[in-house]
């Protein structure tokens, strides 16, 4: 098939990129466009697509891709609809315990985790980035630094499908801590924690990272979180981790994570995304050999329980992903695109 053709088919199909996700349109790499128009965002899951039009607000304008990302993500964590923010699923204690990351194309970055009643986690974060000498942190802290940077302190108010999930969850409070590498088959079973399978056999997630390039062609990303949902109070997962939930290297490209945050831990997921592609592997191939090594690090049982999928960008501004499983999602948005792409992914179900 020409190239054209190959584009034509793809941009077909782009118009109805809806249906593609509610099919599981299944790509090959050959089949994927370049994206060669400049400011591009990218985002994961569906609330990426509201995400990248707070992003596209500073991008559309000739802005600085570390504002739109910061932006975009923050128009999730307000939304009290979505697994982000102070409205999502708690910790099993009741609280919501919330992370998030962001990082420039200078390599500076900031994080915070096991942060409370704050809105914006994010914007914290890039305060942490502006005006303190560190990278992280974490807790009573980060929550002090966030009151005395003039973050107003909210009440916790869980939405009502996470107060109906936490309740539910209460009847039996069920805890299985899912990273265990071991021949244990209590530790097998996925439990609470987030991205899990619904009944409907979609899977439940809780986490947007976004990455973006702006005009001049620098990159950013930002990460943000409440993590597993009824998680053991006190524990963090990827998405506030530079190298694991988010990096950037603006000579190379850029990369965030979602699914299951000890995995993608456990192979310091975006910064290895980042490093494939340094040696020339395309974003799209570039995550899927890293999920293929998420899966190598996982005994097969478990593999089935989890899901983890990598989004990225390289300096071109082409844009890939790859999932361990099929259900996976990403929002992009360019001058000429604004649309959900169904990610590939290592399995079939
Ligand atoms: N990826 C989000 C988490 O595991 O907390």
């Amino acid at each position: 098939m020409s190239n054209r053709r190959k584009f034509l088919q793809f941009s077909l199909l782009g118009g109805m990129g809806l249906l593609a996700r509610k099919t599981g349109f299944a790509r090959s790499e050959e089949t994927f466009p370049t994206i060669t128009g400049k400011p591009v965002v990218i985002s994961t899951w569906d609330a990426g697509l509201a995400a990248n039009k707070g992003a596209w607000e500073v991008l559309g304008k000739g802005g600085r891709a570390l504002d739109a990302v910061e932006k975009g993500v923050n128009v999730t964590e307000a939304s009290q609809n979505c697994c982000v923010g102070l409205g999502a699923n708690p910790d099993r204690d009741g609280f919501v315990t919330l992370d998030a990351c962001i990082m420039d194309e200078f390599a500076n970055c900031g994080s915070v985790a096991f942060l409370e009643r704050i809105k914006h986690p994010v914007s914290v974060a890039r305060r942490v980035m502006e005006k303190t000498p560190h990278v992280m942190l974490v807790g009573s802290g980060a929550q002090q630094f966030a009151v005395a940077e003039g973050f107003p302190l909210e009440e916790q108010k869980l939405s009502p499908e996470a107060q109906a999930a936490y309740s539910n969850w209460l009847k039996n409070s069920t805890y299985h801590p899912p990273a265990i590498n071991v021949e244990n088959k209590a530790n097998h079973d996925h439990g609470p924690f987030a991205p899990y399978k619904l009944e409907n056999g979609e899977w439940n997630h809780d986490t947007i990272g976004m990455v973006a390039m702006d005009t001049f062609g620098n990159l950013s990303g930002s990460c943000t979180t409440s993590g597993a949902g009824f998680k053991m109070r006190g524990r963090l997962g990827d998405s506030p981790i530079i190298g694991a939930g988010l990096f950037v290297d603006n000579e190379v490209g850029a990369c965030t994570a979602t699914g299951q945050g000890e995995d993608v831990i456990r192979i310091a997921g975006s910064h290895t995304v980042v490093e494939l592609m340094r040696q020339g592997l395309s974003p799209e191939a570039a995550c899927k050999k890293a999920i293929e090594r998420v899966a190598r690090k996982v005994k097969p049982e478990r593999v089935k329980e989890i899901q983890v999928a990598f989004l990225a960008i390289n300096k071109k501004g082409k844009v890939g992903a790859w999932a361990l499983h099929p259900g996976f999602s990403y929002a992009i948005k360019s001058n000429d695109r604004e649309e959900m792409v169904t990610s590939g992914s290592m399995f079939n179900s």
